[in-house]
């Protein structure tokens, strides 16, 4: 029962699996830059923002902006509107990315300085599933705030012990955030987002996933920064039954600080999700939480990093892939079983958006039992 999952190079792909599409790419992402909110109230945000690790840049009753202690101007923004909602990604595009091919090609829009919460300047456009995408050059960077130092290269192990006559004594305190590492986005219409956002952002897919069809249904796609690596995961695009935002996750400086986050987060009364676990596709040790109006955000340390040649591997969708070790994934990352999902699904398959096949390989990848010994 306790095996690792298959998984295959894409030169030497099964013949029954399907590769991913690359399209030809309009320019190249260099970093995942900020994620945008809307939200009914401000404050419950702001205090989950800095109970989790973010460092609040400026709170006014409109707009709240958060930054990491990295050199990102910027990681999160929450305006104030009518309803609470993801608003939509924003990248960084490198230098020779030429900003007017989106607006000439693909009907984006410049956005006016007012709304870019750091300078820089940037276009708006919108994906498959009409989420807004942002587009950004010449944001600043700004100076790091001040970190302890890292545990880990004191770690004592059974083969090296570089700590002697000195403990780990770490303070009790919110994670600190460092960066805004990568967003998950749910859609119907995997193919078609994949292709897109490839395209858009000139990604590189390191995991595709597949169903038992072998048509791919997941990937994780990181940035092209040529020969300087680049985590193994910077958007992962999920095929499912709706579209929506998974999860956004943030560095921390490690595991210490992901751990003392979580004591942090538990004694201000948070709703924790999962955690702490390793992930199995990006290695990174995990741990994932709700904001206070339900939206997941993850902490991570020690990820996967990989330059622009490595290949891309392939390897069959299954629920407990998710993870290498830790708790089991809660319930909540499936589709709730009630009558408003079966009422979607039956909507989805009258529009042909889904077919009935299709839906039925889902299920069988995501209601196989992870672990059985559990
Ligand atoms: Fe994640």
């Amino acid at each position: 029962m306790l095996r690792q999952p298959e998984s295959y190079l894409e030169s030497r792909l099964p013949a029954d699996v399907q590769r991913l599409p690359r399209p030809p790419a309009l320019g190249r992402a260099i970093e995942l830059a900020f994620l945008r909110w809307e939200k009914r109230r401000l404050a419950p945000t702001e205090r989950f923002w800095r109970d989790f690790g973010f460092h609040i840049v400026s709170a006014t009753p409109q707009r709240l902006v958060a930054r990491g202690a990295g050199t990102a101007p910027c990681i999160a923004i929450a305006e104030v509107a009518s309803q609470d909602r993801f608003t939509g990604p924003a990248f960084l595009m490198s230098a020779d990315t030429e900003l007017h091919r989106y607006v000439e090609q693909m009907g984006a829009c410049w956005l006016p300085h007012d709304r870019l919460p750091v300078g820089g300047r940037g276009v708006e456009l919108f994906d498959p599933s009409g989420r807004s995408v942002w587009l950004l050059q010449d944001q600043q960077p700004v100076e790091p705030l001040l970190l302890r130092e890292a545990v880990t290269p004191s770690t004592n192990t059974a083969q090296h012990t570089p700590r002697v006559n000195r403990t780990v004594r770490t303070p009790i305190e919110p994670a600190r955030v460092v960066r805004l590492g990568h967003v998950v986005l749910q859609t119907v219409d995997f193919a078609r987002m994949a292709e897109w956002y490839l395209r858009v952002l000139g990604l590189i897919p390191t995991d595709v996933q597949y169903l038992a069809d072998g048509s791919p249904s997941l990937a994780f796609c990181r940035l092209d920064l040529r020969d300087r690596p680049a985590d193994h995961h910077t958007l992962v695009i999920v095929g499912g039954i709706e579209e929506k935002y998974e999860h956004g996750a943030y560095e921390v400086l490690d595991l210490d600080a992901l751990g003392q986050g979580q004591q942090v987060l538990r004694a201000q009364g948070h709703r924790h999700m999962w955690g702490i676990g390793r992930h199995l596709l990006g290695s990174q040790l995990f741990d994932y939480w709700f904001d206070p109006d339900g939206f997941e955000y993850e902490h991570y340390t020690d990820g996967d990093l990989f330059t622009a040649d490595f290949e891309t591997a392939y390897s069959p969708l299954e629920f407990g892939g998710i993870w290498a070790w830790g708790d089991d994934a809660p319930a909540s990352m499936k589709p709730k079983k009630s009558l408003r999902t079966l009422l979607r699904l039956l909507r989805l398959i009258r529009r042909k958006e889904i077919t009935p096949q299709r839906l039925k390989l889902m299920s069988a990848a995501l209601d196989a039992p992870a672990r059985p010994w559990l």
